[in-house]
């Protein structure tokens, strides 16, 4: 079993993912009192900072993420403390030597835990240059960031490099999504009542949605997007690990290996979509000039300042082939500029099997949902049937309402959290129950390569939709051809 780590070494320490939520987590994690004494933190980049210079850049990045109220100088000179800076090529050996003997010197006989928030390219690389200046041990354990290659191909590349030098239970595979808090709730909520777990069947449940939307475009990352696209990009990894995290057995007990065995099953239960299919099952958009929030914004072209056939929305009909789920659609939906930022599970629940009510309530009948609501705010709410108060002469008529479980107000003190606060605090315990094993990584792109290797072979762009819009007509059609309508 690992021990507690005594060092974190970042990877990427000045990059855009580190300044805006890596540092501020572990600044949480430190106003909370939940980091060890003895922990070091090492940053390494190729910049050539001092010390000096890279505390400044961390505490400029704090006070532009950390609301004023929460910034404490003394939280932050304790984190400050822990900042040490050590300047590293991976591909340059005299560098990585110097690095490997800071780590020799900061970790003393404690665990160290690697954060790699590079270009994955990197990965591979920096564990063997780790591993010949004899910076890797059992006492070692990394966390790698998304994405895990652009394909299975080249996953499988990545796993097989890193697994040289590291155990799979020494790797620690990032998916945001398993940190937030909301995420964690469905396991909750799934596994810490009896109520749901005699509904959770293809006899009682007729169709879940998942929906990941974003208003941003693709906001100065063209580059990677545009090489990577909405399917690589979110479902790969977010949406499929959301599927898994709804559709898996009870696991055993909360910790890796039961519910990454469980998770690995839904993953190979998906009905490959491909070019047979693929015409009915998914849809690729691209968004074009509009607006969003009431500002006018360009389209993806436009902002890319080149043709491209990368989608920018997909939606899909996904199907679970074991018995659980059988004949149960999964849609899933995600894209950029989207009209608003909404990320949501949703389980609609069969119709009663007969209607007891005649008149006016029979129309009213609505069957039941339950919202798992992630962002932009945590909300749980079961929709159920209800009679509308007062007299109605042609008899009683009934609403809809929701029961609601509104964390904020539920939990009064509770912050909205990073989800890098949980993954962190996990990775530096050992424990990798919330992060993706090679096999589901693997599985994944499994998946999502038949779909994307569909679309190419079919040359088809994808569909255009304005910006500000649920994406391209067709994502409509792709459900209502089946009697179900996106939650709105
Ligand atoms: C990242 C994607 O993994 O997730 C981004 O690369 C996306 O394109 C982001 O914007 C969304 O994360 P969140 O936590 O804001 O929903």
């Amino acid at each position: 079993t690992p021990k507690t780590a005594h060092l974190l070494t970042l990877f990427g320490a000045t990059g855009d993912l580190a300044l805006r939520m890596l540092w501020p987590s572990l600044y949480s994690l430190e106003a909370e009192g939940l980091l060890i004494p003895q922990l070091r933190l090492l940053g390494t980049a190729r910049a050539k900072l001092s010390r000096e210079e890279f505390i400044a850049q961390v505490g400029a990045a704090l006070a532009e993420r950390i609301p004023k109220n929460e910034l404490k100088a003394d939280v932050q000179e304790k984190l400050c403390a822990r900042i040490d800076y050590q300047p590293a090529g991976i591909d340059d050996d005299v560098s990585m030597a110097a690095l490997a003997q800071k780590i020799s010197q900061l970790r003393g006989d404690g665990d160290v835990l690697y954060h790699m928030s590079t270009a994955p390219r990197f990965y591979v690389p920096a564990c063997e240059a780790l591993a010949k200046h004899g910076a890797v041990g059992p006492w070692a354990r990394v966390m790698l960031e998304k994405p895990i290659g652009e394909d299975a191909a080249s996953a499988e590349a990545i796993n097989d490099g890193v697994g040289k030098i590291f155990n799979e239970s020494q790797v620690y595979r990032v998916d945001h999504y398993l940190g937030k808090e909301g995420v964690q709730n469905l396991i909750a909520l799934r596994f810490g009542n009896a109520l749901f777990e005699p509904l959770w069947n293809s006899r009682n449940i007729e169709q879940v949605q998942i929906t990941v939307a974003e208003t941003v475009g693709v906001e100065g990352r063209a580059d990677y997007y545009d090489h990577s696209g909405a399917m690589r990009d979110m479902v790969q990894n977010h949406l499929l690990q959301l599927l898994a995290l709804v559709a898996m057995e009870p696991p055993a007990r909360f910790e890796p290996t039961a519910v990454r065995n469980e998770k690995i099953k839904v993953l190979r239960s998906l009905r490959r979509i491909d070019s047979d299919n693929i015409a009915h099952e998914a849809v690729a958009g691209q968004y074009t000039a509009g607006a969003v929030d009431g500002v006018a914004v360009k389209g993806y072209v436009e902002e890319l300042g080149r043709p491209s056939k990368t989608e920018t929305f997909v939606a899909l009909r996904a199907h679970v082939d074991n018995w659980r789920w059988s004949g149960v659609p999964f849609y899933l939906r995600t894209g950029k500029r989207l009209p608003s930022r909404q990320t949501e599970i949703y389980v609609q629940f069969k119709s009663v099997p007969y209607s007891i009510f005649g008149g006016p309530a029979r129309r009213d009948l609505q069957p039941n949902g339950l919202l798992i609501l992630l962002q932009p705010e945590e909300r749980i709410e079961l929709q159920l049937m209800s009679k509308t108060p007062g007299l109605d002469r042609k008899g009683m008529r009934l609403s809809k309402v929701g029961l609601d479980l509104d964390f904020h107000q539920e939990f009064a003190n509770a912050r909205k959290r990073l989800a890098y606060e949980r993954l962190y605090l996990d990775a530096l315990e050992g424990n990798g129950t919330l992060f993706v094993r090679r096999d589901e990584t693997e599985a994944a792109w499994a998946w999502v390569d038949g779909i994307l290797s569909a679309w190419q072979h079919s040359g088809a762009p994808p569909r255009p939709y304005p910006a500000g819009t649920w994406g391209p007509n067709a994502a409509i059609s792709l459900i209502e051809r089946h009697g179900h309508q996106w939650r709105e």
